[in-house]
């Protein structure tokens, strides 16, 4: 079997960063081709520096890192250091990273990736905002017809929201891009908070990555430690959603992740609701299905995936 060839598209973020961590250790599945960075959890001069920490982390410092968006297509950024903490990756003590950042603007790496790949051979795979992914788009309206699939973490339902009542974080932040990404016609697959709350990192769980004893394994439980409190004390829950990781584990699992595929709009206008994914699950309305919506993961099954590859590096 032939490495899928993906480009995640982030804002790196702990739960981001397992997810690069998950993919560079699975490179029989995943080619990765490079990691464009965006504005979202913190600003994008942090998840530059972010991204680049983690991949020499991974003993990566040949993986070509971008710079993308620094702010929505239309609207002041909103970060959430209140989760992430001020550098976006507090909780491991980890050196500022020597790798260089590419000179290329993150948007023109995804339009001239797909454009020189074969159509339909590259999968994106954004962790953020969609302001790079969306920007590609408009600039490049040829690569629609191109993209193998966008698989996002992004969005909710059932869950509601979680930076606001009716909207997760990734889509509140750039509403405009995610409109653009759900309309524009390209296979999408959503990894919303109605998955990603099924996929807590239970004590038992982040233990078991702290038993790996590798630096990897001690940083990724120590991100845990971390950017877990919020979450435990918003929810009152056995641990913080690992949201991101759940994009890369479902491309290496997908058997582990179940949903349907129906319509799903965005709300652009409306202040009360900004950012909400309005996702037709019970095909109350005539709008097309353009997106399969995953709602259950196989929690102990995602865990022990992500468990043994990370103990691969
Ligand atoms: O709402 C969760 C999402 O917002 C995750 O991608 C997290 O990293 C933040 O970007
Ligand atoms: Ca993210």
């Amino acid at each position: 079997m032939t490495a899928r060839k993906i480009i995640i598209d982030t804002d790196p973020g702990q739960d981001d960063a397992v997810a690069i961590l998950l993919a560079l250790a699975s490179p029989s599945e995943i080619d990765l081709l490079g990691i464009t960075c965006v504005a979202g959890n913190v600003p994008l001069d942090l998840t530059t520096r972010n991204a680049r920490i983690i991949c020499e982390l991974a003993g990566r410092p040949d993986m070509p890192v971008f710079a993308g968006c620094d702010r929505p297509l239309r609207r002041a950024l909103v970060t959430a250091e209140h989760v992430h903490g001020k550098t976006g990756l507090d909780g491991p003590t980890l050196p500022e990273p020597t790798m260089p950042l590419q000179s290329a603007h993150a948007v023109d790496f995804i339009i001239d990736t797909l454009r020189q790949h074969p159509a339909n051979s590259v999968t994106l795979c954004p962790l953020g905002p969609l302001t790079n992914i969306a920007t590609a788009l408009q600039k490049a309206p040829d690569i629609a017809g191109r993209i193998e699939q966008i698989v996002l973490m992004g969005g909710a339902y059932f869950e509601v929201g979680n930076i606001t009542p009716t909207a997760e974080f990734n889509i509140y932040v750039d509403p405009e891009a995610a409109d653009i990404v759900f309309k524009s016609g390209v296979k999408i697959t959503v990894l919303p908070l109605d998955v990603t709350h099924k996929a807590l990192v239970t004590a038992a769980r982040n233990d078991a990555f702290r038993a790996l004893n590798t630096p990897v394994g001690i940083a990724v439980a120590q991100m845990t430690d971390f950017f877990e409190r919020f979450d435990k004390e918003k929810y009152g829950s056995d641990g913080a959603p690992l949201h991101d990781p759940c994009v890369i584990a479902y491309l290496l699992a997908p058997q582990l992740f179940a949903g349907r595929h129906i319509n799903i709009e965005i709300e652009t206008t409306s202040p009360l609701t900004l950012g909400m994914t309005v996702a037709d699950w019970w095909r109350v309305t005539d709008r097309a299905p353009n997106a399969l919506f995953l709602r259950d993961v196989d929690a102990d099954g995602l865990f022990d995936l992500l468990t043994h590859r990370i103990a691969r590096i």
